[in-house]
């Protein structure tokens, strides 16, 4: 496949001054290395998806039962270059073509992070690429840009992942308000565990989900936690606990118990998602909701949130499965409003841990 470069005029200033930039048409590489995924992508300045390439580390961390950050780290090390290098040449261009580099700077485990951030600061210096970081969560909001159903403002946004669950108010492009948000485990740290206790393996969410299907029994009921009215703040260890409990005092875990385990916990997590994400755009009298990170693929969510949401008479919008886990078209996405709004960094780019939005 053969590529016309686009034109591109471009002048970047130091950090603390304002860049001026109008690259527009551009093309945009985004990379993501926040937890376990190497993750590297290709996006044109209207959202359309050139490549995207995910590298899962999944075997790596599946006998822990959870990721490894040192792990981690060292895969990224080792798939960096060639996931970056699949991801141009399946768009059929070359670095040499690509605008902006769009990197993910945090949240995330920060030995991966700095990875990822390492890799397009180097490719930034040695092509004199401009280069912005991204926030994670603003990235799983922004797949939901990367369909033709895309949210108008505002909108209710539920990033429900590994490592978060947090409810937002989208305003305008890059303006969220925070309503609430996990005060223990994330939805998608209690899938992982709950599977590890159910000898499931990992990662939880996809081995929770298909276990509940095959489940033929009644399926165990968990308390709902935190379902105080107007709060739209999350806990989900305590339904982890409850599952502990009834494991313990089964004293022998079958397929059966397994399977009404996992189909109980899956309905009380779904429960509480879709109740508290549907109470809070009525009450803000929002009627689009964008559910996505990775928990958004569960089958079961998607289905009772596009139930209910049609119900109370709001629009549903649900990014494919392979958007809503960990990718960098996601985060290409964010890149290109960055750069329209011409607020790039510079090679003093560093990864952070902790970043919320
Ligand atoms: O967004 P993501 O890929 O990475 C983070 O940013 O954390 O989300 C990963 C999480 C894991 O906890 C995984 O178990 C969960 O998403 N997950 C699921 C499903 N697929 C992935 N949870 C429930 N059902 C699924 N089908
Ligand atoms: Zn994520």
């Amino acid at each position: 496949m053969t590529y016309e470069p686009y034109p591109c005029i471009l002048t970047v200033y130091s950090k603390s001054t304002t860049t001026s930039i109008d690259i527009l048409p551009m093309l945009v590489l985004g990379i993501d290395t926040s937890c376990d995924d190497t993750c590297a992508a290709v996006l044109k300045d209207d959202f359309e998806i050139l490549s995207s390439v995910v590298s899962s580390q999944d075997q790596v961390h599946g006998r822990f039962g959870g990721v490894v950050p040192e792990l981690a780290s060292r895969k990224h090390v080792e798939n960096i270059i060639p996931i970056i290098d699949h991801a141009l040449s399946l768009a059929g261009v070359a670095l040499s073509d690509v605008n902006v580099i769009a990197v993910t700077r945090g949240p995330g485990l920060v030995g991966s992070l700095v990875v990822g951030v390492s890799a397009a600061k180097a490719l930034s210096a040695s092509r004199a690429i401009p280069i912005v970081g991204i926030n994670h969560l603003e990235g799983h909001i922004a797949s939901s840009f990367l369909t033709d159903d895309r949210p108008a403002y505002p909108f209710v946004a539920l990033v429900v992942s590994g490592g978060h669950t947090n409810l937002y108010i989208a305003r305008r492009e890059g303006e969220y308000m925070l309503m609430g948000q996990t005060m223990d485990d994330a939805a998608g740290e209690a899938f992982d565990k709950v599977a590890k206790l159910l000898g499931l393996g990992y990662p939880g969410g996809r081995v929770i989900e298909s276990a509940a299907q095959q489940a033929r029994g009644t399926p165990v009921e968990f308390t709902r936690p935190y379902m105080k009215k107007r709060s739209y703040d999350f806990s989900f260890s305590g339904i982890k606990t409850a599952a502990r409990n009834v494991v313990a005092a089964a004293g022998v875990l079958d397929e059966a118990l397994v399977g009404n385990i996992a189909a109980g916990f899956q309905e009380a997590v779904v429960d509480v998602l879709v109740s508290k994400t549907l109470d809070l755009a009525k009450r803000q009298s929002v009627n689009t909701v964008v559910v996505t990170g990775g928990v958004a693929a569960n089958t079961r969510l998607r289905t009772i949130m596009a139930e209910r949401a049609s119900k109370n008479g709001v629009r549903v919008l649900l990014p494919p499965k392979h958007l809503c886990t960990d990718n960098a078209a996601m985060i290409a996405a964010v890149g290109i409003i960055r750069a329209r709004e011409a607020a790039l960094n510079n090679l003093t780019l560093n990864a952070v841990s902790r970043w919320m939005i």
